[in-house]
């Protein structure tokens, strides 16, 4: 018990003295630069005893406190033997990059300031500095100068936000009746190799899966125009409301990049809005040599590009951008007295899903302040060069490159002597010498390489490619 001219004293588990806590910090960096030393020189895959973990966690009561240090060490041996490392120079494989260095500062100072991201009058200088990166990357884009937008906590929050953007805009009624506005149902359009997020997308939103147009692609892994507009004109003469076309940029599967401005002339004679989901190819923006690929990017009404992709920030950094932030502030418009500011098309609880969050944008901020787009580039285009060398070297013995992107994803299946495309991934992740997927690509099986790791190294591809080898 306090008496009434004194508290209690502070939880020191929870916050200790300065001292403590750097020394703490410390420890913290050098145990983990070590760490990620030995992850370079070890498996890319978790080694771990799932039933020894459990019982371990089973220990963990949270009756009696445990010394920091402690937990510490114990969490980080978790890390290095439980995870596949997305930091081994040979992780070939979905859009989860090696975390780029300013992006590592910029958690831990967001940590340590914790700044409250919904309101300008809560971080004006955060608030400030990721609208900037916002406004930055829509003008590499080629978007108009009104454009903006906001940090979400991954591609498919930004996915969703275009979708609820699209429903705001085509039907004023939305936001106060829901899809019942409508004068029939509704319907998005993507094509059959988009990111499956979209599924839970229209679940989520209330349009439901059947609203879901799958088009089909042009064998190549890309949008068909034609299909599209064929597949609206279908519904439309049948009183069902296309209000979302989305393509991509840069497929999950293949890299491949949907016909983008045959598809905003489409989305613009129906009067539908427009998206590009660009959230991994969309950092092909940075590089003079790439970024023709996106062109008909600058035509979308809305993008969406994760920086926890190929930009190779900590996770997940997605953006949602779009050319007419005012639907935004439409749709998420709220009257919160309690809150420090009320800026419209501002502060991002107005609009925005979110409400409480975290100072995302700085890991951008650093890493395009630190390397500039130039730096970038180098990134960028060296990742497309890793894949060049993979791709020479199977092509020389003789597997098959399916796809054809531009991008930094190969998909390829082997010669003859080889098992079928599941066993050599299994096989291949079991040697733990690299990691690789199996997808499917314009309904084939196919293995799946892409370069994610900005440091991996000629060795790094022998060693891929050997591993691959030694399935036959
Ligand atoms: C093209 C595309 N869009 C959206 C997503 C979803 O992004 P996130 O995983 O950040 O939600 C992905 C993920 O790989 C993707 O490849």
């Amino acid at each position: 018990m306090s008496s009434g001219d004194r508290l209690p004293t502070p939880a020191l588990a929870l916050f200790p003295a300065g001292d403590i806590r750097t020394r703490a910090d410390d420890w913290l960096t050098r145990e983990l630069a070590d760490a990620c030393e030995r992850v370079v020189r070890g498996p890319v895959m978790p080694t771990i005893d799932r039933t020894k973990l459990r019982r371990e966690l089973a220990g963990f009561d949270f009756e009696t406190p445990r010394p920091l240090e402690q937990l510490l060490a114990w969490t980080l041996r978790q890390m290095e033997h439980g995870v596949v490392h997305m930091n081994h120079p040979r992780y070939f494989g979905l859009f989860n990059p090696a975390a780029n260095f300013p992006s590592q500062c910029a958690d831990r100072i967001a940590g340590a300031f914790n700044p409250q991201l919904a309101s300008s009058g809560s971080s004006p200088a955060a608030v400030e500095i990721e609208a900037h990166v916002i406004r930055a990357i829509a003008r590499r884009a080629g978007l108009a100068a009104e454009s903006a937008g906001h940090f979400t906590s991954n591609g498919s929050e930004a996915n969703y936000t275009s979708l609820i953007c699209a429903l705001t805009r085509a039907e004023p009624r939305f936001g106060s009746d829901g899809v019942r506005a409508f004068a029939g149902p509704v319907a998005m359009y993507t094509s059959r190799e988009c990111q499956p997020a979209w599924f839970k997308i229209v679940h989520q939103a209330g349009v439901g899966r059947a609203a879901l147009r799958l088009i089909g692609t042009d064998g190549k892994g890309r949008m068909d125009a034609n299909a599209l507009a064929q597949a609206v004109a279908r519904d439309r003469s049948q009183g069902i409301v296309p209000v979302l076309i989305s393509t991509t940029a840069g497929t999950t599967g293949a890299g491949m990049i949907d016909p983008l401005a045959q598809c905003a002339q489409i989305a613009r004679d129906n009067g539908v809005w427009y998206h590009v989901d660009a959230a991994w190819g969309g950092a092909a923006l940075v590089s003079e040599r790439l970024r023709g690929l996106l062109s008909g990017i600058e035509l979308a009404d809305s993008v969406t590009i994760d920086a926890h992709k190929w930009f190779a920030t900590t996770m997940g950094c997605g953006m949602f951008i779009t050319r007419y932030p005012h639907v935004l502030s439409e749709a998420f418009h709220v009257t919160a007295d309690f809150m420090p500011s009320n800026v419209t098309q501002l502060d991002p609880y107005l609009n925005s899903v979110q409400w409480s969050r975290r100072f995302l944008g700085l890991r951008l901020f650093l890493s395009l302040g630190a390397a500039g787009w130039e730096g970038y580039a180098a990134h960028v285009e060296r990742a497309t060069e890793v894949v060049a060398r993979v791709k020479e070297r199977l092509l020389a013995r003789g597997w098959t490159v399916v796809n054809d992107s531009p991008l930094a994803v190969l998909c390829t299946v082997p010669p003859a002597g080889y098992p079928g495309i599941r066993d050599i991934v299994r096989k291949v992740l079991e040697s733990g010498r690299a990691w690789v997927a199996a997808a499917t690509y314009e309904g084939r099986d196919v293995l799946r390489i892409c370069a994610t790791h900005g440091e991996a190294t000629l060795a790094d591809v022998e060693e891929l490619v050997a591993a691959l080898e030694a399935t036959a």
